[in-house]
């Protein structure tokens, strides 16, 4: 294909007709599909185009509710958008069995956001830059002032600004390393803008200290911005209950032997990194799928935990099991979640804020518990299924209903398919010639 001029110019028709008759045949199904996936309201479907750049469309993925996730004693209906079969029927089962057994405990631990300017300094001796940046510190501040004014009125604002010298790591290197508060918003536009307008001050600044030489006064800002590593904004979520409160028949076993292998399948997932890379993975099944379905940044929120899962150096899971001395089945998670419940998406996306409305308007803490309590939710019922009946049965069942979709099983058929594969291994090959089958009777 040759190179594509002007394209973010067309307007949203001719780009569809570009591509159609570029790249799709011509063909107008997938014209039909990619108009029939946009929203019967304009006004809306402006909206939704306004998010991004080049729209053409809108990608659906299923917006699905968690019922019964009990949180410090308070029930919440959690809405998840994910397209992935078996994870919202884990996450509600996972919520209706620990409603009755106490339900799950959350606590945020704080509640920091983070912020770099990376810069270059030229001189030796480092007590000059430590003096200059103290001395500074309130001209600094005082620089973005009308930025912060409206967050110091919610209660929130800059926390600290600190140097950090990393000049063993790349020759010349400093940080000033900014911590904020931003209440209820994720406030990653009003970290940087804050950030952009102290960088500018510092650089300014150094040009007339006069107890720089005239190479420390070209102090050169590489970039600021905020870092998505934020390990003080952190939630704890927990279950707990005695071991023998565990059984329930369909475990298919008895509860300390329940225990013991779900306790051992967390210690796995603590020393070996490709388990926890799996084991994690179902933890942001949960997650991720609250995150989108709030409106909020759930590239950020992995980026954030994958690294949190590895701070003392190696890759390990986020959650921990234990029985206690006296017989208790404890299972719990600690996740950084940086989560906003005002502004950005979550103000204009109509799906997060009908998601927020289901939460009941939650703060922005509130939400953290919730979602790191559909986290623990989903790892909890991976697991389960993993040291009981195994993965597949509860996973193939959804995805039978997938194919069979696929396949326009009539409701009929879609009974004799299930019982047929009911102990019959599931592909779509499989169910594919057993409908064959029923149909050539
Ligand atoms: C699948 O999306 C997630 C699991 O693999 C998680 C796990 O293995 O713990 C089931």
């Amino acid at each position: 294909m040759k190179e594509i001029k002007g394209f973010s110019k067309l307007a949203k028709r001719e780009k569809i007709d570009f591509l159609v008759r570029e790249l799709l045949d011509n063909s107008c199904d997938a014209k039909d599909i990619l108009d029939s996936f946009g929203h019967r309201d304009q006004k809306t479907q402006k909206l939704i185009d306004d998010f991004s750049e080049n729209t053409i469309s809108n990608f659906h993925i299923p917006f699905g509710v968690v019922p019964n996730l009990k949180v410090n004693g308070n029930v919440f209906c959690a809405p998840m958008a994910i397209e992935e079969s078996s994870v919202v029927a884990a996450a509600s089962k996972a919520a209706k069995y620990w409603f009755s057994r106490g339900g799950f405990h959350a606590d945020v631990v704080g509640v920091l956001k983070v912020g770099q300017i990376h810069f270059k300094w030229l001189g030796r001796d480092i007590s000059k830059l430590q003096r200059f940046v103290k001395e500074r510190e309130p001209y600094l501040l005082d620089a973005v002032k009308p930025l912060i004014q409206r967050m110091e009125q919610r209660g929130g604002g800059i926390h600290s600004l600190e140097l950090v010298d990393k000049s063993d790591d790349i020759e010349n290197y400093y940080q000033l390393v900014l911590k904020f508060d931003t209440r209820d918003a994720m406030g990653a536009n009003f970290i940087n803008s804050v950030l952009e307008g102290v960088a500018s001050e510092l650089q300014r600044d150094a040009k007339v200290c006069d107890y720089f030489t005239k190479s420390e006064q070209e102090l050169m800002v590489v970039m600021s911005i905020l870092s998505n590593y934020t390990p003080e904004c952190l939630v704890k979520v927990h279950v707990e209950c005695p071991v023998e409160d565990l059984y329930e028949h369909s475990l298919g076993m008895c509860a300390e032997i329940f225990a013991n292998k779900f306790v051992m399948a967390c210690d796995i997932a603590r020393v070996d990194p490709g388990r926890a890379t799996t084991h994690n993975k179902g933890i942001f099944n949960g997650i991720d799928a609250v995150v989108v379905a709030t409106g909020n940044d759930f590239r950020a929120i992995e980026a954030c935990g994958h690294t949190y899962a590895c701070r003392d150096g190696q890759y390990r899971s986020l959650s921990n099991a234990k029985v206690t001395r006296d017989g208790r089945f404890h299972f719990e998670l600690e996740v950084p979640l940086a989560l906003g419940s005002i502004g950005g998406l979550t103000a204009l996306h109509p799906m997060a804020k009908i998601a927020l409305e289901l939460l009941g308007q939650p703060s922005a803490e509130q939400l953290m518990k919730i979602v790191a309590a559909v986290g623990l939710a989903q790892n909890f019922g991976a697991i389960r299924s993993l040291v009981t009946s195994g993965i597949q049965k509860g996973h193939m069942k959804m995805h039978l209903m997938n194919i069979m979709n696929q396949l326009e099983a009539q409701p009929i058929e879609q009974d004799m398919v299930q019982q047929h594969f009911d102990d019959r291994i599931v592909s779509f090959g499989a169910v594919r010639d057993y409908l064959g089958t029923l149909r050539t009777v």
